[in-house]
């Protein structure tokens, strides 16, 4: 750095002496959103910000991202939250800082290009609900895909921030594609598009220090707006391009208090202010106010989260990112497909398939959703194909890429790939070329109707319609119509340390000793959690009828939610009684019925119905759709494997299905 950022601090009064920065870096804390999405499944409950909230709006942050992302869908999918409430709730208690929030352009906060009527209503419902700053983002940097929900930002007089995604082909910026040139081109399509600050995307860590000083220094040369730097510490060099970033002029950084910093999620705040403390580009911040914020964070809220922190590996960095060029949070999601398809042991072959794929599939970025859309067709690839066909199961939104609803791709697909994910297509087997969302016919209007009676405002209807299945479920716990499972109710620290204690007695063999002893009477307020270590899960029920949990039982199960689990590793304590057997996690299927003989079809993996095709007494032909499996978010057309006749449909939409449930039977 140059001689004005010197400042002898060696003497000074941290407090009386520090002297306001010329240009102070302006840092966008991502702890309320990306923070635990990276590190802790986006599991965050609103009751567990709230203690920190008051506190972090006087850090003087230029924005906190609250919303979006994956936070819309795990809030109402697992933890029976409303996700619009979560807004206004938080906005009580910042009423400084502005909210920020990741929104997947024309895919808003789902996977999937929603109709433009439905865009407009959530990116409109959004703003009314408090949010400030849309940090806009398209998977495949295809603009087109802003056009609409652009237009509503500013009319509801908010921050547009359109994202670059950052990604690459090689081990460094270049090649091709995702060259200097191409980022700088995006840069000035966004200012030209009305852009309040432009953010360089780096969802999977890869952008290395100089590279980000040449962009930024690129970027700040040929537009106007502020410059703003989002990178992932997953690779371990996103401190080095903070670093980098500033020095080539950055104006916006990202970060995460410490306890939701690094690992898969970002560089944390408090070295930052310390590494730039007295130069020209001094934050301001208070570091003791950051370790008060920190205290809370750790004693009182992480202890709840801490089994979702995947600790299986010593290191923290994850240099499979260096060698790969892939998001870390999308290899985690491979090998829990793997491992739920016991073929761990394919983890090579998918490495190797992957470039593949991504190059078929016009060398797009890899970030949510076009991540999956790769990740889960590798997999398909190598657990499905043969010497004799590729491509042999393609799932629904491969071929939606194809036919190019979700844009244009940076190089052209593959001819053949395309053709046969195109083959009997319903939209039809040529691809379009114009603005995806155009094809699209309205569909505000029906998901409204759907939702009559169940729905009370708008706001339930958008959830409805952003995730048809798991919103109508979760709209009936709103409003009382069904009651949420267990799984899905908070937990209370008590029970957190109650069963981390209990895991750790397991895994050193003491609890059959302590069996010996009585063992109380199950109340009625047992309630079960899953307790995940590893590659073993363990049921532990939980009793406080008298305020102190009681653990009753712990049994040891197969990590996969098979139907037949293996042996488990951990040797299970003698069965208490055999009436608390605990149920599998997924609905068991059913036993054909005794006349349903035939050709049973069966889920290649575990997943949720998404639809049945056919129903009873339908003819099909072999290769026919008859059912749609969403697996990993993706949705799979699971084809009739003999011709015949529709016996038996063993489940409903929304039910749960383990690998090999008998789906249907065709005779
Ligand atoms: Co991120």
């Amino acid at each position: 750095m140059s001689d004005h950022n010197q400042v002898n601090m060696t003497s000074m009064n941290y407090d009386k002496d520090r002297p306001a920065a010329a240009n102070p870096v302006k840092i966008e804390d991502l702890t309320l959103r990306d923070g635990h999405q990276s590190l802790f499944a986006t599991r965050g409950r609103t009751e567990d910000m709230i203690p920190v909230a008051e506190k972090m709006d006087e850090v003087g942050f230029w924005a906190t991202e609250t919303w979006g992302g994956a936070t819309f869908d795990t809030m109402h999918r697992f933890l029976n939250e409303d996700p619009w409430e979560r807004i206004r709730t938080l906005k009580r208690y910042m009423k400084k800082t502005p909210f920020s929030m990741l929104l997947r352009a024309q895919n808003l906060v789902g996977y999937r290009n929603y109709a433009d009527d439905v865009a407009r209503a959530f990116v409109d419902r959004a703003a009314a609900n408090g949010m400030d700053i849309f940090r806009t983002f398209d998977a495949l940097n295809d603009y087109r895909n802003f056009e609409t929900v652009v237009p509503v930002i500013k009319e509801c007089g908010k921050h547009f921030q359109g994202c670059i995604c950052y990604t690459m082909t090689e081990p460094r910026m270049g090649g091709e594609v995702y060259n200097l040139e191409y980022y700088v081109q995006k840069g000035k399509d966004l200012e030209a598009m009305g852009a309040d600050s432009i953010c360089i995307k780096d969802m999977a860590g890869l952008i290395s220090p100089y590279d980000a000083y040449a962009i930024v220094k690129a970027l700040k040369a040929a537009v106007k707006a502020p410059i703003h730097l989002h990178s992932h510490f997953t690779s371990g060099m996103a401190s080095m391009s903070h670093l980098k970033a500033i020095e080539a002029g950055v104006d916006i950084i990202d970060t995460c208090m410490s306890p939701y910093a690094y690992r898969t999620s970002h560089p944390a705040i408090e070295p930052l202010v310390m590494t730039l403390l007295g130069t020209d580009r001094d934050t301001g911040f208070d570091i003791r106010h950051l370790a008060d914020i920190n205290e809370i964070l750790e004693k009182d809220i992480l202890p709840k989260y801490r089994h979702l922190l995947d600790d299986t590996k010593i290191s923290i960095i994850d240099i499979n990112v260096l060698l790969h060029q892939t998001p870390g949070g999308m290899l985690s999601n491979l090998v829990n497909q793997l491992r739920q398809m016991d073929a761990l042991d394919k983890l090579d072959a998918v490495y190797a398939e992957l470039p593949k794929v991504r190059k078929d599939l016009g060398q797009i970025p890899l970030v949510t959703p076009t991540s999956q859309i790769v990740g889960i067709q590798t997999v398909n690839n190598v657990l499905f194909d043969d010497e004799n066909e590729r491509y042999k199961m393609i799932t629904g939104q491969v071929k939606d890429l194809c036919y190019g609803l979700y844009g244009k791709t940076a190089v052209p697909i593959n001819k053949e790939v395309q053709e046969k994910a195109l083959k009997g297509y319903e939209r039809g087997e040529k691809p379009i070329t114009c603005r995806p969302a155009e094809v699209l016919e309205p569909e505000l209007a029906k998901a409204q109707e759907d939702v009559k009676g169940l729905a009370v405002d708008l706001d339930d209807e958008l959830i409805y319609a952003l995730y048809p299945v798991t919103g109508k479920k979760f709209l009936k716990w709103k409003y009382g119509k069904e009651e949420p499972p267990a799984e899905v109710k908070a937990k209370t620290m008590e029970e957190a340390l109650a069963e981390q204690a209990l895991v750790k007695k397991a895994l050193a063999g003491e609890l059959v000793e302590k069996r010996a002893k009585d063992v109380p009477e199950k109340s009625e307020n047992l309630r079960k959690f899953n307790v995940f270590v590893d590659d073993e899960y363990f049921e532990v029920g939980v009793d406080s009828t008298d305020g102190t949990p009681m653990v009753n039982y712990v049994q040891p199960q197969a990590a996969a939610p098979a139907m037949a689990p293996p042996p488990p590793a951990v040797p299970a304590p003698a069965a208490p009684a055999p009436a608390a057997a605990p149920a599998p996690a997924v609905a068991p299927a059913p036993a054909p019925a005794s006349d349903a003989h035939g050709t049973s079809l069966n889920a290649p993996m575990p997943g949720m119905i998404v639809k049945y095709t056919k129903q009873v007494g339908d003819s099909v032909s072999k290769g026919d759709t008859v059912v749609v499996l969403e697996a990993m978010k993706m949705e799979n057309a699971l084809p009739a494997p003999v011709d015949g006749t529709v016996k038996a449909i063993n489940f409903a939409s929304g039910d749960s299905v383990a690998k090999d449930a008998v789906l249907c039977v065709i005779g």
